[in-house]
């Protein structure tokens, strides 16, 4: 499998600083993991930290893993000038057992990780693969920015402003497949330069999560449309699930 992340890790961050992570995001992960008990975690596309870092900082146990050398270089980085000593692994996370012989309280696979898998079998082996290193009793946790109301908005969308850099996505959307184009632009005295990565995700929504959770043996799915825990519906901006 390509790592698309290869070139793009390095600029990643250019979303944000991974220690400046939304208050909502956090309160829901506080009320969350204080509700199912979880003291131990597993962010299994971890990316460049932040997570790790936020949950690190709960008091919570965690290790990450991620497919991508590159975003896990840029983590472990991020991670060691925050004075955060978090296990880090390469691993598939179709394939998470074979690295992890040990279980969580929960697996997080957060921001639109798990729609990188583009067939129906694919994502039922990491689905499954993620059910195995969960606890008895523990909790399983996907987010992503693709809903039914996200897929109807414009296809461009400026998600980074600043004086210097601008991130715009423009995606598209065939058959089942939404392509975002993120395109990188550099404006400064400093530094010139533009770039593009094509992200290609898989539109997976509440129906598909219901059916595919269910199917990897899941019993308890709730769908949430945002991180204050309102139901997912047709307007929601986020698509949260939580499955048992
Ligand atoms: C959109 S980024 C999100 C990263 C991070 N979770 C965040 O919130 O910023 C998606 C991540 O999923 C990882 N990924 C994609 N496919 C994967 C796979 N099969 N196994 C493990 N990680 C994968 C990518 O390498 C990338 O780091």
């Amino acid at each position: 499998m390509e790592d698309k992340y290869r070139t793009f890790a390095y600029d990643y961050d250019e979303f944000g600083r991974i220690e400046e992570y939304l208050g909502a995001e956090k309160v829901f992960f506080q009320q969350l993991f204080s509700e199912k008990q979880v003291r131990t975690v597993l962010d299994c596309a971890c990316g460049t930290g932040q997570h790790l870092y936020m949950m690190s900082e709960m008091g919570l146990e965690v290790v990450g893993s991620d497919y991508s050398e590159a975003m896990l270089e840029v983590a472990a980085k991020n991670l060691a000038a925050l004075k955060k000593e978090i296990p880090l692994a390469q691993c598939d996370f179709r394939y998470l057992e074979k690295i992890y012989k040990e279980k969580f309280d929960a697996v997080v696979c957060l921001t639109t990780a798990l729609p990188h898998l583009l067939s129906e079998h694919e994502l039922l082996t990491a689905l499954k693969s993620m059910k195995s290193r969960i606890n008895d009793g523990g909790v399983l946790i996907l987010t992503q920015g693709t809903t039914h109301y996200t897929l109807s908005l414009p296809s461009i969308e400026v998600v980074v402003n600043r004086s210097d850099f601008s991130r715009v996505f423009v995606k598209e959307q065939k058959e089942g497949i939404e392509t975002i184009h993120v395109l990188d632009l550099y404006h400064s005295l400093k530094r010139t330069e533009n770039n593009q990565y094509d992200i290609v995700y898989k539109i997976i929504l509440d129906e598909d999560y219901h059916r595919l959770l269910t199917a990897a043996g899941f019993e308890s799915i709730e769908i949430y449309g945002d991180y204050d825990r309102k139901p997912y519906d047709k307007e929601s901006i986020r698509l949260i699930v939580v499955a048992q």
